[in-house]
């Protein structure tokens, strides 16, 4: 950042956050390449094709080729400790997005739990296609991604991914994914850490810690942050995200809920990565995993879930979802 010309930083200072990436990306050759373009032109010609990107890369269906090129996010769930709400918040993500109009491909790298895999095809229809075990043995995506519907497509689990748990490479995800034409690839994760989920981490763009208010949690994060370290990944987004959150207790400050709360929001390794937008508990998300065909949308019953999941989302990717999904 810091070979920026002077004038250039003037222009990204000043406009949205998320728009500044998008140009970071360009220039410094992120998805698509499209950088040179821009590289030669003055403070006045940047603004001016500013308005230009920030609308077609929020509305797919309008020019989805060029879209497509420029956006393709690859976004990982994972924590080490189980339960925590990955494959809940993968299938939320999922279904919004794909619900929006962007195009999907699931891809359910839990090598012990297929939740996502069940979640997305309750039939069973695809009991006999590839899976991501295919994939990692080096077939390429078009021959393991299945057609769930036109904008999502579903790359099955597999209990023989354990088989790569020791592998050697870190980029065989990286390298399958590379040139896809989805919008967003969003993978489910087991809860451990081995060299499938450094495949996962190393492909991915953003990653997404669903955490509960305990101690166990807490320490499997410190240790996922450790592991993090390790992998050198300094450009992935990482969002630490409360679920089934419980408001501290403002009657008794020393309940041993608001200690536990505490250790998260006063760690400084954790403190920047912890996304201010929480997920409460609620009965609706056990519908929306174990019911097929239930929606989370603006209606009574579901309004508040739907509130969450809209702000969550608008926070980390600034897209606002408009459908039920
Ligand atoms: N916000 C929530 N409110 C109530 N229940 C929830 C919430 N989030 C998840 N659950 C429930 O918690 C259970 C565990 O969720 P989920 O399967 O998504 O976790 P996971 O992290 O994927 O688990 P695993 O580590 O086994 O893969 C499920 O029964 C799910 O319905
Ligand atoms: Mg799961």
């Amino acid at each position: 950042m810091k070979y920026l010309p002077e004038n250039w930083r003037y222009v990204i200072h000043r406009t949205p956050r998320v728009t500044a990436r998008i140009i970071f990306e360009m220039i410094f050759g992120g998805p698509g390449n499209v950088g040179l373009t821009y590289a030669p032109v003055q403070r006045t010609r940047i603004i001016f094709y500013l308005p230009l990107h920030y609308r077609f890369l929020h509305s797919p269906e309008k020019d989805p080729q060029k879209h497509m090129e420029v956006f393709m996010k690859t976004i990982a769930v994972n924590t080490i400790k189980g339960g925590t709400g990955k494959s809940t918040l993968a299938a939320v993500f999922i279904n919004a997005l794909s619900g929006a109009g962007y195009r999907c491909l699931a891809i359910d790298a839990d090598a012990s739990n297929n939740s996502l895999s069940f979640h997305l095809d309750y039939s069973g229809e695809l009991e006999e296609s590839n899976t991501i075990f295919n994939l990692f043995m080096g077939d390429p995506i078009r021959d393991c991604a299945n057609k769930i519907n036109d904008r999502l497509d579903l790359i099955r689990g597999d209990v023989r991914l354990n088989e790569f748990r020791s592998t050697d490479s870190l980029k065989k995800l990286k390298r399958s994914l590379q040139g896809l034409k989805y919008d967003f690839v969003i993978i489910d994760t087991s809860p451990t850490y081995d060299n499938i989920i450094g495949n996962v981490l190393t492909a991915s763009d953003i990653l997404l810690i669903p955490v509960l208010q305990d101690l166990f949690t807490y320490q499997a994060l410190r240790y996922q942050f450790e592991k993090l370290a390790d992998l050198e990944l300094d450009n992935l987004d990482t969002h630490i995200i409360f679920n089934q959150f419980d408001k501290p207790q403002t009657e008794n400050q020393d309940a041993y809920r608001n200690q536990i709360t505490n250790l998260f929001l006063e760690d400084k390794t954790f403190k920047p990565f912890i996304n201010p937008n929480r997920i409460s508990r609620s009965s609706v998300f056990r519908k929306y995993i174990n019911k097929a065909h239930y929606r989370i949308d603006g209606k009574t019953e579901t309004m508040k879930v739907y509130e969450e999941i809209k702000n969550l989302i608008k926070s980390i990717l600034d897209i606002d979802i408009k459908e039920g999904f």
